[in-house]
């Protein structure tokens, strides 16, 4: 998504992670294990190869980069995995009942029967990976029952009349990649379709979402940029095309701080509601970026010229209440209540006679829509143009190296 130059500069600051101080490392995580296991890319892609000594030796050295502790269970099946891949199976006198641990690492090993060495190798080599995928990806493996299925980022449950989008991926502030962006537009697709009566968006954890993930610009670095940029712009417009074209009422949950993109489409909802610890920034030009998701419209149109022109030009972040006073918030809540009592209003809004609610926002609405429409295309065509400049290069890159100066 960025310029030659961008994509040179990030690729050489994560070529060489072993000599960058860990928060780097961290930071730029899936892109760092493709280029760190160029081979075991290569590899991956045909799954009857077997992988080499050196991918072994890599997965090694990974799994102490993995900063979360992936559980018993897998630990000791990465035990076993190692003890087969470099020793064979297991012949080792049996641990007594009373020596749990290692009775526990016996058994995972003798487990694997006779699994050749090669075998093994590459099934460690495989779970080192997915870890680490897993863990860079920001994804959170439990999800609720009711959650529907096929989404990774974010979680989609429809209850008492209401589908819930959820961001989900708190470790990263629900910064929003590729596949979130198109797993949002896919929920809001099949919301606009099913039986709920209105739809919410909200977030997981801490932040409602910090915007736009700025690691994807590191990962679309190696696959050719003018492609890159041309695919995320029209995933990007798609994704406000779904909200400037929902036709039933949306009402954004904001549960926690909000950044960029999550801010700026928030003129497309019909009621936001804020817990008082909410805050509402922009910072395009730090970053040097444009106004997107139609704010360079809807923003002065909520809250006036000079308003929305301190908040889109000059990063002004704004206090949940602040928000409220402009319009741009419906109403805040005490933060210790925040969840209850919306919740409370959002169940009884759903009780109401769903076409009446539907037909009413579209005669609100649509008059608006061809000229938003617009907007979205001129702001999205922009920011191509932005996605490839310097000025952003050079802001993403301080965005990485400033972890390793913590
Ligand atoms: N893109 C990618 N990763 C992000 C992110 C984003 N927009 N926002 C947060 N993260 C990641 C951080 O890299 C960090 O990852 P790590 O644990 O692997 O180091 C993790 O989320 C926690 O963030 P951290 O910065 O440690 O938390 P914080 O409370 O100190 O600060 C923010 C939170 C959101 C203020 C800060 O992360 C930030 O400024 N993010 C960038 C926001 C932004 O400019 N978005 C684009 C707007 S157009």
């Amino acid at each position: 998504m960025f310029s030659v130059a961008a994509a040179a500069a990030v690729e050489l600051l994560i070529r060489s992670p072993l000599r960058q101080p860990r928060r780097v490392r961290r930071c730029v995580s899936s892109t760092v294990y493709a280029l760190h296991f160029p081979a075991l890319q290569l590899h991956t892609t045909k799954p009857t190869m077997q992988f080499s000594q050196e991918d072994f030796e890599k997965a090694k050295e990974q799994v102490n980069l993995l900063k979360d502790d992936p559980g018993d269970e897998v630990k000791l099946k990465l035990y076993a995995l190692f003890k087969q891949a470099t020793q064979g199976p297991c012949n080792t006198p049996k641990p007594g009942m009373l020596d749990f641990v290692n009775k526990a690492k016996w058994d995972a090993w003798k487990s694997l029967g006779s699994l050749p060495q090669d075998g093994a190798r590459q099934k460690y080599i495989e779970l080192v990976s997915s870890l680490i995928s897993a863990e860079s990806s920001g994804q959170v493996k439990e999800t609720s029952p009711d959650s529907k299925p096929g989404y990774a980022t974010i979680e989609v449950t429809t209850k008492d009349n209401i589908t819930k989008i959820m961001l989900n991926r708190p470790k990263v502030k629900n910064a929003i990649n590729t596949q979130m962006y198109s797993e949002i537009t896919q929920a809001l697709e099949e919301a606009a379709k099913d039986d709920s009566v209105i739809t919410v968006l909200t977030g997981n954890g801490d932040y409602y979402s910090s915007g736009n993930d700025l690691n994807n610009a590191a990962s679309t670095a190696a696959g050719g940029l003018k492609e890159a940029v041309e695919s995320n712009s029209a995933l990007f417009k798609a994704f406000v095309e779904q909200f400037i074209d929902f036709p039933k009422p949306l009402i954004a949950v904001v549960n926690g701080p909000a950044v960029g993109i999550s801010v700026t489409i928030l003129g497309l909802f019909d009621l936001v509601y804020a817990t008082d610890r909410a805050t509402f920034h922009t910072p395009f030009s730090n970053l040097g970026l444009c106004p997107e998701g139609c704010s360079s419209y809807t923003f002065p149109k909520i809250m006036g010229l000079t308003k929305a022109t301190e908040m889109l030009l000059f990063n002004k972040k704004l206090t949940a209440a602040e928000a409220c006073s402009l319009g741009l918030v419906t109403e805040v809540f005490p933060d210790n209540t925040f969840q209850k009592e919306v919740w409370i209003r959002l169940k009884a809004y759903a009780s109401l006679p769903r076409n009446s609610l539907a037909i009413s926002k579209q005669l609100i609405r649509d008059m608006e829509k061809e000229k938003l429409h617009e907007v979205n295309s001129q702001e999205c065509k922009c920011l191509k143009e932005r996605w490839q400049s310097d000025e952003v290069m050079n802001a993403v890159l301080s965005f990485i190296q400033r972890k390793s100066k913590l």
